[in-house]
């Protein structure tokens, strides 16, 4: 298939490129600076220029593919209105471009925020409807399109993809150990996270697109539980440092952005996903990669 991908130079986009290509797929990737098209075309794949504010990108690359999988976001931690209300309109302008064709639209979503006290199941709707809501409601809002020909797939996400070379939440969370020179877990760290090495998700998403029907939604999940005092534990060790318990009133000032997800649980079960499209993750737990140095060298 030729695939258009947004978020294509991204952290999960790039792996997501490279399993595309490697199983015979074309990528057509969204690019919105120079830097970004020049490592795309060094992986194989062809640029289109954009950006999520310029519609008329969003809907070219959607209605010439033969499937959309959707990752960009601006992740503007500083005005998340923002980035909802630009992942709103960029789902909507997808969505409307494959209107009628059945083609597949995978679009990303993260757990936080689904359900509280328990792991999300598949089969939780996301309670998120309408602008102004999380992520301006785009899961809710590209499952709408199903009754309409639109093969909408939706991926959650576990708070940690993780890897050598990520930058995402771990990252921050080694950045404030340097920073405090103890590594911090919140309260008394049972809060729990679920996590994803970075080549199985690529591979979960290009098996998504592949095999799973309209409708269904997908949990990017590896391991269910991994408390957050097992993280700052790991992180402890690999930077030999301290391991100590921060109260949670001091969160934001001990761990920056991160200090309002840090004492979050945000769980979901993957056995429904593994069984709709065949997906086994087989990568390093999040604990062994942050042991291997991954996040630290
Ligand atoms: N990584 C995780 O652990 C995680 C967890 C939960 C959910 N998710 C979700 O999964 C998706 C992919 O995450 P990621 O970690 O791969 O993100 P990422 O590494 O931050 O990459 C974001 C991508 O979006 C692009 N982008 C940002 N602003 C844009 C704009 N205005 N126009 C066009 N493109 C723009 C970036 O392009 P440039 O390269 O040009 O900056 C980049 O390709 C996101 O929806 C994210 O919220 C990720």
């Amino acid at each position: 298939m030729r695939v258009f991908v947004t978020g294509a130079s991204g952290w999960i986009g790039s792996a997501t490129v490279d399993e595309l290509l490697d199983t015979g797929h074309g990528v057509v990737g969204l690019a919105r600076s120079d830097a970004s098209a020049a490592a795309l075309e060094r992986r194989g794949a062809t640029v289109l220029r954009g950006d999520l504010d310029d519609p008329d990108s969003l809907h070219r690359g959607a209605s010439e593919a033969d499937a959309v999988v959707h990752l960009a976001n601006k992740h503007d931690w500083g005005n998340p209105a923002e980035s909802d209300r630009a992942e709103r309109a960029a789902v909507a302008t997808m969505a409307e471009a494959l209107v009628g064709t059945g083609r597949p639209f995978v679009v990303a979503n993260a757990l936080s925020g689904l359900v509280e006290g328990r792991s999300v199941l598949e089969t939780d709707p996301s309670p998120a409807v309408g602008p102004g809501s999380d992520r301006g409601g785009s899961e809710n809002l590209a499952l709408d399109y199903v009754d309409r020909g639109v093969r909408t797939v939706i991926t959650r996400f576990a708070p940690s993809v993780h890897g050598a070379g990520d930058w995402g939440f771990v990252t921050f969370l080694v950045a404030a150990a340097r920073r405090r020179g103890v590594s911090g877990y919140l309260g008394d760290g049972s809060a729990t996270w679920s996590a994803v090495h970075r080549s199985d998700a690529a591979r979960l998403i290009r098996l998504g697109l592949e095999n799973a029907s309209g409708g269904t939604r997908l949990h990017v999940v590896a391991e269910e539980f991994v408390t957050t005092r097992a993280i700052a534990e790991a992180i402890g060790r690999a930077l030999d440092l301290p391991v100590v318990s921060v109260a949670p009133a001091d969160a934001g000032e001990h761990f920056g952005i991160v200090g309002s997800f840090f004492g979050m649980t945000m769980t979901a079960s993957s056995e429904l996903t593994r069984k709709a499209v065949d997906w086994e993750p087989t990568g390093p737990s999040l604990i062994e990669d942050i042991d291997s140095g991954a996040y630290t060298r």
